[in-house]
């Protein structure tokens, strides 16, 4: 617990840190990656480049000091850092590191605000956070049965063109065996030699949990006239082939779907959000259990379509399965009716049913997909504490501000 001496410090700092959090991250990285420039193996640097990162750090010390007395608030952003830091590595011994960089860039930025007290009072902030971070991380790490950072040989024994961008790789230990167990919904991490860094990605996992094999789904990012192309994606694209060893993380991930449970299961993803709702859809498929799900997907049209081989099978044994796929700009060869059933962008209010209202939701997809969706969720009346969704960088928390 916060001392009463920090207590108004941190209190008081909320505005600030609102006005100079950015600042404050962006300080911060550029000092401790230039005196810890391995660190640079293992953050995203293309998130570093975009700035998602930055906002990302900033925004988990705003939710933390804005919420400091709300356990129930700060523990799914909690649990959601625990999995992505165990999915990097993240060691007790760099939490000293980010801490020094932290403090010395919110002096740098404050400047003469920073008084000894505000500054002591953020020391002792940032350790109860790390010290809850630092434990919960033990635990998942203990749970695993992994060392922190360790990594597994894992042989691609597959590879499959889904779509136009995106393409399957399957994953088995050397011996040709599952690398493990995971929950339906979880990802990996996928490290690739990025020039002189390793580069970490993560990738959910788009297959069932029962299955011989892990399977990811990698949409390539190409650049535009904006973007330079993503690295990894495009590496995995045009490097990897049958036969490579790729190194991979255990499954981390708090994005798990509940199976056992009776009510309606309702998956609606956008694009590439489509690889965690496949493993869900997969997995229940195999445990042979009749639970009503509605699997809605959005695409641009079927050359951008992926998984549709594993959407036709499920249609075929699952008794209580509707799919309902909306495709943004079908193509002249789309045939209504059969490749997708609605046009345009994707209106739940013409698709839920009244008995789908009671059911579990969740979200996966481009934020702004995310955001229509969640508000037309709330808007049919579906309490948020229903509705679940994962994304596919790093959470802006903004929803605690
Ligand atoms: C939990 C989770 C699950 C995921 N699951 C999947 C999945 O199943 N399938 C999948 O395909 N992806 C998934 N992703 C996304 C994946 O991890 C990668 O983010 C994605 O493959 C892009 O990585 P990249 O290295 O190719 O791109 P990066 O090099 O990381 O670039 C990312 C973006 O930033 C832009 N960028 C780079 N440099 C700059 C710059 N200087 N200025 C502005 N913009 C810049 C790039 O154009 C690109 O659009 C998941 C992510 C998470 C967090
Ligand atoms: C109290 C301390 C810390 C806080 C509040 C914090 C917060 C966060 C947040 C909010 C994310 C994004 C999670 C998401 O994907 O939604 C993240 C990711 C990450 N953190 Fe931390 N973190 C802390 C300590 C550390 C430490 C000590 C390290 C080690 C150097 C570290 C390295 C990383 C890395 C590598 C990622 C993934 C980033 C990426 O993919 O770009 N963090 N952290």
């Amino acid at each position: 617990m916060l001392s009463a001496t920090a207590r108004p410090y941190i209190e008081a700092s909320v505005p600030v840190l609102r006005e100079h959090g950015v600042a404050i991250t962006k300080h911060f990285y550029a000092s401790m990656l230039g005196a810890h420039p391995e660190l640079k193996n293992l953050f995203n640097m293309g998130n570093q480049a975009n700035g998602a990162q930055q906002q990302s750090l900033a925004a988990a010390v705003f939710a933390y000091a804005a919420n400091i007395d709300q356990a129930a608030a700060l523990a799914p952003v909690i649990e959601r850092i625990v999995h992505k830091h165990a999915s990097v590595g993240i060691k007790p011994a760099h939490y000293p590191i980010v801490g020094r960089h932290l403090l010395g860039a919110i002096q740098a930025i404050l400047g003469s605000a920073a008084t000894p007290e505000l500054i002591a009072a953020w020391d002792e902030a940032y350790w109860l956070l790390a010290g809850e971070l630092i434990a919960q991380e033990a635990r998942l790490y203990q749970r695993t049965g992994v060392e922190a950072g360790e990594m597994l040989a894992l042989k691609v024994t597959k590879i499959v063109q889904e779509s136009d961008d995106v393409l399957s790789f399957y994953l088995q230990t050397l011996d040709g065996k599952s690398p493990g167990d995971f929950k339906a919904g979880q990802y990996v991490s996928v490290a690739m030699q990025v020039g002189p860094l390793r580069q970490l990605r993560q990738y959910s996992l788009s297959d069932a949990q029962q299955r011989p094999w892990w399977r990811i789904s990698v949409k390539r990012e190409r650049a535009t006239t904006e973007y330079p192309a993503g690295q990894v994606s495009n590496l995995l694209h045009e490097k990897v082939c049958v036969g490579d060893v790729l190194q991979v993380s255990p499954a981390f991930g708090d994005f798990a779907p509940r199976l056992e449970q009776d009510a309606p299961l309702v998956l609606i993803s956008g694009g590439i959000g489509i690889t965690p709702m496949m493993s869900v859809l997969n997995t229940l498929l195999l445990k042979d259990a009749l639970r009503p799900v509605l699997f809605i997907h959005a695409a641009q049209n079927s050359a951008h379509h992926a998984l549709r081989a594993d959407l036709a099978t499920a249609q075929q044994k699952h008794a209580n399965l509707r799919c309902v796929t909306v495709y943004e700009k079908p193509l002249a060869c789309d045939v209504r009716g059969e490749d997708y059933h609605a046009s345009g962008y994707l209106n739940l209010a013409d698709i839920l049913q009244e008995s789908d209202l009671a059911g579990e939701f969740y979200l996966c997809g481009p934020v702004p997909f995310m955001q229509a969706q969640w508000q037309a969720l709330l808007g049919k009346g579906v309490s948020a504490s229903h509705i679940h969704r994962e994304v596919f960088g790093p959470e802006l928390l903004n929803y605690l501000a």
